[in-house]
């Protein structure tokens, strides 16, 4: 890996985590929390999710002068008028940028003027994250595989992200759940939330797998190949999230009735732990999306 290519793998998780953050901090309220506890949710990350959204257009920014350099050999690519223009000129690449940007300046707009409520930039969250399976190896096919791929990808990006980026709010609707004014609401919450949670995470794994088939063919037993080395981490560190979200589930959530507090206590830190482990997914897959799938 060259220096370029670490700056485009940051460019890479640069886009994700903010991206994956927005859409979980939206979503919730749509989906999981109407009422005052999404208000709560809202309230709770106004600080965060304008610099989320700056972030989001950094990187987006970033990627296709990174992409010129990359393509070049050397930084110098990165204004090279000719190279980015070509670049701009090819659908999946300069189209699927320029509409990246507008979307993500669309969010950033919302935000600064605080239009209406969350659905707005859930909806625009929710493009920006599909438009992840434009480019890349999940365009590595053509015809009809082509786009089962692409849907494929764009569906487990969706459940992925609904899965991490539920979990801060989730870490909320957990102190909501001490409260006794909003405690009803928050319970629902979390009930909604473990229904969804359990088909977001089925979601996940199947059309992981069959991303791994579509890309590699094979699993990722060959550990002297970068690519398969780092897919094969991601995939032990999504089975720890996963056996930590069942602890979670089947172990102390059925003790909230009893010893409440130090149930709660405890979903909160394995709550933690999923979001640390969520973040590494998307660290590794910044890294090893740029490598050629061996
Ligand atoms: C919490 C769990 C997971 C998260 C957050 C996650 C996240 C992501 C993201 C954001 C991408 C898109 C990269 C891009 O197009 O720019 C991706 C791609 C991918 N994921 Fe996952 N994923 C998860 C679980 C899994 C699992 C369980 C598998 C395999 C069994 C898997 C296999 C793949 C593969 C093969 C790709 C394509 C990488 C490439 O472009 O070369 N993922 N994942």
């Amino acid at each position: 890996m060259t220096g370029l290519d670490w700056a485009s793998a940051a460019a890479r998780l640069g886009l994700y985590a903010p991206l994956v953050f927005l859409f979980g901090a939206f979503a919730f309220p749509v989906i999981f929390a109407r009422g005052s506890l999404g208000g709560l949710v809202m309230e709770r990350f106004r600080r965060p999710i304008l610099p989320a959204a700056i972030l989001a257009v950094l990187s987006i920014a970033a990627s296709l002068p990174l992409l010129a350099a990359t393509i070049d050999g050397d930084w110098s690519g990165a204004v090279d008028s000719s190279t980015l223009t070509v670049l701009l000129a090819i659908p999946n690449i300069g189209l699927v940028w320029v509409a990246r940007i507008a979307l993500a300046g669309l969010l950033l707009i919302w935000l600064c003027f605080r239009l209406a409520g969350p659905s707005g930039p859930f909806a625009i969250a929710t493009l920006l994250l599909a438009s992840l399976a434009l480019m890349g190896h999940a365009v590595m096919q053509e015809g009809l595989i082509g786009w089962f791929h692409m849907a494929n990808h764009m569906i487990h990006v969706l459940a992925a992200s609904l899965w991490l980026g539920s979990l801060p709010p989730l870490l909320v609707t957990l102190t909501a759940l001490r409260d006794r004014a909003s405690r009803a609401e928050a319970m629902d919450a979390l009930k909604r939330f473990s229904r969804v949670g359990h088909g977001a995470v089925a979601v996940v794994l199947v059309t992981g797998i069959v991303n791994v088939w579509l890309i590699l063919g094979q699993w990722p037993l060959d550990w002297s190949s970068l690519y398969q080395l780092l897919l094969a981490t991601k995939i032990a560190l999504v089975g720890l999230m996963a056996a930590t979200a069942l602890v979670n589930r089947y172990v102390f959530t059925p003790r909230i009735g009893g010893n409440g507090e130090a149930a709660l206590r405890n979903i909160a830190r394995g709550t933690v732990v999923e979001i640390l482990l969520g973040g590494s997914v998307l660290a590794l897959v910044a890294v090893f999306g740029l490598l050629e799938p061996a």
